[in-house]
């Protein structure tokens, strides 16, 4: 549905996209996960066309987007980072003025207003100005404002921050619903939560670049194994306490065993050895390793530094 071909943009000495490819299907939802500075708002910018790459190719649906004023771009909806409604207006007046950019008008445009109001659960505070909302409305009217003209494609730029974890959940099923429905969404954050519980598909970004993408599973995969196995202090452990000791290290906790395997040995190779020994699976616990620690395996920094 879009694809992206080598898109750069520099401001002055920073290149800010340093020649990024990817290709989103219809019916994704893609995160693109980075901490500040990574690129996230620039990218989402010049995909909604508020700003013009120095090189590299859109295209949405077969079209090129580069031409500023595409028909194409109907098909977008973006929700910016920082709030973008007018403070004294209220919830309808503001409303009413997005989607008229859009060209919506009449009981359509009103039908819209009220869908979105009450799907975002700000349908008994329509008549108050927006400055009187706390962030958490404002974050959940500009995601409706963002929506009224049905756009196929959804670019979210950190939709969620400064937001109360009830108005976070509110949002996440909003558009779980959306992507349920056939939303294909484009969603920036840098918290890796998010990511991993929304998106089917993340791509790690950092100045500028796209170092690693793919499914959850496949990017954990891209990690060597080196995090902990537990299981218990016990006895009956013994040969195979024996047994690991060339693969890594063992240690005695306060009531389990710790075992570290060497970088490269491979979770199946520990799971052979047990069953070969005779213990039940349950009796291990594997720490998983997470997109932080994958994270800071490309990029030698942690997400929130
Ligand atoms: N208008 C601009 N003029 C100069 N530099 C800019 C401009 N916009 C972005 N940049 C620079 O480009 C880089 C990427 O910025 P961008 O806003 O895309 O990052 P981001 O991933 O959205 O970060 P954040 O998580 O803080 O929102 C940063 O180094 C930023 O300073
Ligand atoms: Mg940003």
């Amino acid at each position: 549905m879009l694809t992206l071909e080598n898109i750069t943009k520099r401001y002055g000495s920073l290149t800010s996209l340093d020649g990024i490819s990817l290709r989103i299907e219809a019916g994704e939802f893609f995160g693109l996960l980075g901490p500040n500075g990574a690129g996230k708002s620039t990218l989402m910018s010049i995909v909604a066309g508020l700003r013009a790459p120095d090189a590299g190719v859109i295209t949405l649906n077969g079209q090129p987007l580069t031409a500023a004023k595409s028909s194409a771009r109907a098909a977008l909806g973006l929700v910016p980072q920082h709030v973008a409604l007018y403070p004294r207006l209220n919830a309808v007046q503001n409303l009413r003025i997005f989607g008229q950019l859009y060209g919506l008008k009449g009981g359509l445009l009103r039908e819209r207003i009220e869908e979105g109001l009450e799907a975002m659960q700000l349908a008994d505070r329509r008549h108050d100005p927006v400055q009187n909302f706390s962030g958490g409305m404002q974050r959940r009217l500009n995601i409706v404002a963002s929506l009224l003209h049905r756009p196929q494609l959804l670019l979210c730029d950190e939709p969620t921050v400064g937001v109360d974890p009830q108005s976070r959940n509110a949002i996440f099923e909003f558009l779980e619903k959306l992507n349920r429905e056939g939303l294909t969404v484009i969603y920036s954050t840098h918290y890796m939560e998010e990511a991993t519980r929304l998106c089917s598909r993340i791509g790690i970004i950092d100045h500028g670049k796209i170092p690693a993408l793919g499914t959850l599973d496949e990017l954990l995969l891209k990690l060597p194994f080196e995090e902990e196995i537990r299981f218990p202090l016990a006895d009956t452990f013994a040969p195979l306490t024996a047994r690991l000791a060339g693969h890594g290290s063992v240690e005695k906790g306060q009531d389990h065993y710790h075992f570290r395997p060497q970088p490269g040995y491979p979770l199946s190779s520990f799971y052979q050895l047990t069953e070969s020994l005779g213990y039940p699976a349950r009796n291990f616990t594997v720490q998983r390793p997470t997109l932080e620690a994958l994270f800071l395996h490309l990029t030698g920094r942690t997400l929130r530094e």
